[in-house]
């Protein structure tokens, strides 16, 4: 009865089961792979909030396929505070950044074109292109004093039915930027052989240095660049975010045309929402700033920790929400994570969950309350 393209394996992994079982048991759990925002005790402004979802002009049915103009100037102006430049006519509000890659996937791939996409990496993608009848082709990236991309193996992974490459800025666990010499190769591949740049900057304003650059204005080869606030605002409820398109000229008007009509046919985003969408992006000055010092007080507590051991290392981390730390490969990644879990209330991320190669990594959320993520690494180094 179900199209192939649903044809998945929705059994419930071991470890999924045992934190299923561990929540029904009531036993405290240190939840070292927290990524939901709203639940790890950052303060929001509730009135500001809730006041900006009861507009008047709500009432009112002005659908724009596009989104309301005064949501896309806001977001314009998010990226003005980035001194970057994008016209509101080149912007396509969606419900999320998913429904944005969505759009991109239908946009660039007839069933079974390829997209090139990061490994190691968040594991969304691969449910997204099959619900899109796009094959995903990873390219590797490698840790030498930090991630770089693998740009021999990425140009050996092209081939005819390649429609564009899904760079992570900055990636999710790894953590870093794509750097100016790799944005430059990026464009050059990308415009040599006719494929779009899919830049996913949900992370972009949690840069450890220095702000790091957005893809939203490069125009060397034909870009979308998407990001929301569930992350820039921490909040993933609200579902508000966007598209961004540039490159040259006329392939960036034709592409933005085929996306108004993509756009049109679901006109996903409700009328509140983006009435409110100047407030809510106003609210990430306050929500980063908690966010930046718990991820830096968390970090801190984790280098200090491993200064006692040998046997654990953290990699190099520029960005974002996530830690990955390299462990002896004495048992397989899944079984420490059940020990964790099991013995010691710890639950985490084990490696193979984002495509690390071999046993040899976890990933730990700096996000997570500092005093569970106090605990959750002492106990982690405790069965290492
Ligand atoms: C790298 C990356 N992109 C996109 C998303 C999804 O974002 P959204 O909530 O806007 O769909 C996530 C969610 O964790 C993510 O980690």
């Amino acid at each position: 009865m179900f199209a192939s393209r649903t044809d998945w394996n929705l059994k419930t992994n071991r470890l999924t089961e045992a934190l299923e079982q561990h929540k029904s048991s009531g036993r405290r759990l240190l939840d070292l792979s927290a990524s939901n925002p709203t639940e790890c005790g950052f303060k929001y402004d509730a009135p500001a909030i809730m006041r900006s979802l009861c507009a008047p002009a709500s009432l009112q049915y002005q659908p724009d396929p596009k989104g309301l103009k005064s949501a896309r100037q806001a977001v314009s102006a998010y990226y003005a505070e980035h001194n970057e430049r994008i016209a509101i006519d080149d912007l396509i509000l969606t419900a999320s950044t998913s429904e944005a890659y969505s759009f991109v996937f239908r946009l660039l791939c007839n069933p079974g074109d390829e997209l090139l996409i990061p490994t190691p990496g968040y594991p969304l993608f691969d449910f997204l292109a099959d619900v899109n009848d796009v094959k995903l082709v990873r390219y590797p990236l490698f840790y030498d004093h930090g991630w770089h991309i693998d740009m021999h193996a990425l140009k050996q992974a092209i081939t005819p039915s390649t429609q564009g490459i899904i760079i992570v800025h900055p990636n999710n666990p790894t953590g870093h930027f794509a750097k100016p010499e790799e944005i430059a190769q990026l464009n050059q591949i990308c415009s040599a052989n006719k494929m779009a740049i899919i830049a996913d900057e949900v992370f972009l304003d949690f840069s450890f240095g220095a702000p790091q650059k957005s893809f939203v204005a490069n125009a060397d080869a034909l870009t979308f660049t998407m990001s929301g606030i569930s992350k820039i605002s921490g909040l993933p409820q609200m579902k508000f975010a966007w598209l961004a398109v540039s490159g040259p000229e006329n392939i960036k008007r034709e592409a933005l045309a085929r996306l108004e009509m993509i756009a049109d046919t679901y006109l996903s985003l409700n009328a509140p929402i983006q009435l409110a969408a100047p407030v809510l992006l106003q609210q990430r000055k306050q929500f980063q700033e908690q966010l930046m010092s718990r991820v830096r007080a968390n970090l801190a507590e984790l280098d200090a920790q491993l200064a006692g051991t040998r046997q654990i290392s953290r990699l190099l981390v520029e960005g974002g929400w996530y830690a990955v730390l390299r462990i002896p490969a004495t048992r397989t990644d899944e079984e420490l994570a059940l020990e964790l879990l099991e013995k010691l209330d710890v639950y985490l991320h084990p490696g193979h969950y984002y495509d690390f190669p071999g046993d040899r990594y976890l990933v730990v959320s700096l996000i997570a309350p500092e005093r569970d993520f106090h605990e959750g690494i002492g106990r982690i180094l405790s069965a290492v």
